[in-house]
């Protein structure tokens, strides 16, 4: 008898936890990946007044080249978050990331 409950019991959880994880593993997957699309995107919008020889703000975004390089750096990315974030890069005059692109940015800072 108690081996039964005990079988109903594993049953159930299993039944509960398996959605779970597959739930968990789509969240992951949608994480956008630096080098594949987050660095393009720098490049498309930001590079322009943020590389070596036009350091606007004093900020070289080109210099980024991988998620090993953000990590060290994430103070400054916490500071790019706050300022896509608020509309304020890049600065209205220049192209605009579109909403989709603005999210798929903030979603992969806030991932790190
Ligand atoms: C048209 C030129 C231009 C483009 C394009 C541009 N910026 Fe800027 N950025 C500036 C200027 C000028 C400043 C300094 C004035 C200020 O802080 O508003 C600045 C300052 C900043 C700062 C503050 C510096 C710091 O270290 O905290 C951040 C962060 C930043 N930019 C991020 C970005 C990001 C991310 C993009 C692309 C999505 C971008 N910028 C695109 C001109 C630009």
């Amino acid at each position: 008898m108690w081996y039964q409950y005990q079988m109903l019991f594993l049953v159930t959880l299993a039944t509960c936890l398996i959605p779970l994880a597959s739930a968990e593993e789509a969240a992951v997957d949608a994480v956008p990946v630096f080098e594949e699309s987050i660095h393009a995107l720098v490049e498309v919008y930001c590079t322009d007044c943020h590389n070596p020889d036009d350091l606007k703000g004093d900020l070289d975004l080109e210099r980024f080249e991988t998620t090993g390089m953000v990590i060290d750096s994430l103070a400054v990315w916490q500071r790019i978050a706050k300022r896509i974030e608020a509309n304020e890069m890049p600065p209205k005059k220049g192209s605009q990331p579109s909403p989709e692109e603005r999210t798929q940015i903030l979603e992969w800072i806030a991932s790190l």
